[in-house]
């Protein structure tokens, strides 16, 4: 049966890098018998036009039925005086929990052979390849009690609360394990269990899951602040790093100034296999919409494209096709081709248009 993948595009350069991902779909239509069954939906503001709706039931449903997501970017300076529960960015957040994505993968990888030849971080990560699982419905962004209170006193307090089950905790863990033995078969699970009880019981949890069910991956335990500083200096140590939902924040977007520039970075969002072993997921660039360049047809449509070789790889097991373009994105940089976004001297300095077709010809 063919792969049913939707396609949302969203807005500001959603759209321009999403037309690039377009192409190497139809080249790989017109060179292989292998055939999607592409839908294309609204999201974010240019839903909110359509439908008054940063994500209408329609979206939401197209969702479920198909067996991958492909995300642009959404939000703007047009819609950003709207009250919160308008605002375009609700549209991902909704796809987030009603598909019950938990599991945020976030690549740290260094393709780029000539990224700052000499510096001293050129070493550090020239070859970096880690990943970053991180935990995205649950931990403190989410736990009860939250909020700003005024004591007795009349002086205020924050309060946020790190909660998470055992069960959400195996369930994100078996994603890292399960990653791990597709790479280099190591973990290194992060948490704060000399100060933190829901930091004990991560700890505690994963040595489990991983004994009794991934006996042949590596498992490491790390502190996570210790982790940040081994991050920046000796990247190349980790494998799969898996993290709450707070500390995988902080130390993805660590991770990802390593390697460089945003408009080189995928993501994944995993749900939970289902009766019939299929996973929702949902696969864009880190990046947002960048009102700043859109309509110039200058934006880097590299971590879209590299966003939908992790589809390939994870959704529909199309491991080689994903190599396939990781290669070319890789060939291309190698060439000499840059968008603006990571210019150097002495490089050709290209649109986003050309840069597409140049992956494309790879
Ligand atoms: P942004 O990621 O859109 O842009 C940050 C900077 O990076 C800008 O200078 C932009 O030009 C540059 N940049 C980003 N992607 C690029 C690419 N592919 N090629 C070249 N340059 C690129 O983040 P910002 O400016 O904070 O947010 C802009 C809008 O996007 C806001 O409305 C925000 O809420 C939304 N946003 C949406 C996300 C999503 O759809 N998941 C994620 C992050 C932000
Ligand atoms: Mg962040």
């Amino acid at each position: 049966s063919n792969k049913k993948l939707l396609i949302l595009p969203g807005d500001g350069i959603g759209p321009e890098v999403v037309r690039e991902v377009r192409r190497v779909i139809e080249w790989m239509d017109r060179r292989r018998s292998v055939s999607f069954d592409i839908s294309e939906g609204v999201v974010g503001g240019a839903a909110l036009d359509a439908e008054g709706s940063p994500c209408p039931d329609e979206t939401v449903a197209a969702a479920r039925a198909a067996d991958a997501v492909l995300f642009g970017s959404v939000g703007g300076p047009k819609w950003d005086s709207l009250p919160f529960e308008k605002r375009p960015e609700l549209g991902v957040l909704r796809l987030r929990k009603d598909l019950g994505l938990f599991a945020n993968l976030r690549p740290a990888v260094v393709l780029d052979p000539l990224a700052d030849a000499s510096s001293l971080k050129a070493d550090l990560v020239r070859g970096l390849d880690l990943m970053i699982v991180r935990e995205s419905t649950g931990g403190i962004y989410f736990g009860e009690p939250r909020g700003i209170e005024i004591m007795a006193d009349g002086k205020r307090r924050g309060i946020d609360t790190e909660v998470y089950t055992e069960d959400e905790i195996a369930r994100v863990a078996r994603v890292a394990f399960d990653l791990a033995r597709k790479r280099r078969n190591k973990v290194t699970s992060v948490e704060k269990a000399n100060v933190m009880q829901s930091g004990r019981l991560w700890r505690a949890v994963v040595g489990e899951i991983g004994r009794a069910e991934f006996p042949d991956v590596e498992l490491e335990h790390m502190y996570a602040d210790n982790c940040a500083m081994q991050l920046c200096s000796r990247p190349k140590q980790f494998d799969v790093i898996l993290g709450s939902n707070l500390f995988g924040d902080v130390l993805s977007d660590l991770a990802a100034a390593l390697t460089g520039s945003l408009g080189m970075l995928p993501s994944a969002t995993l749900g939970a296999p289902d009766a019939s072993g299929r996973r929702h997921a949902l696969y864009e660039p880190v990046h947002g919409s960048a009102p700043d360049i859109a309509g110039k047809g200058i934006a880097n449509p590299c971590a879209q494209m590299l966003s939908f070789a992790m589809l390939l790889r994870w959704s529909f097991e199309m491991e080689e096709d994903a190599k396939l373009i990781e290669t070319a994105v890789q060939r291309v940089l190698a060439g000499g081709l840059r968008t603006a976004d990571i210019m150097q001297t002495g490089m050709a300095r290209v649109g986003t248009s050309v840069m597409g077709e140049a992956i494309v010809r790879e």
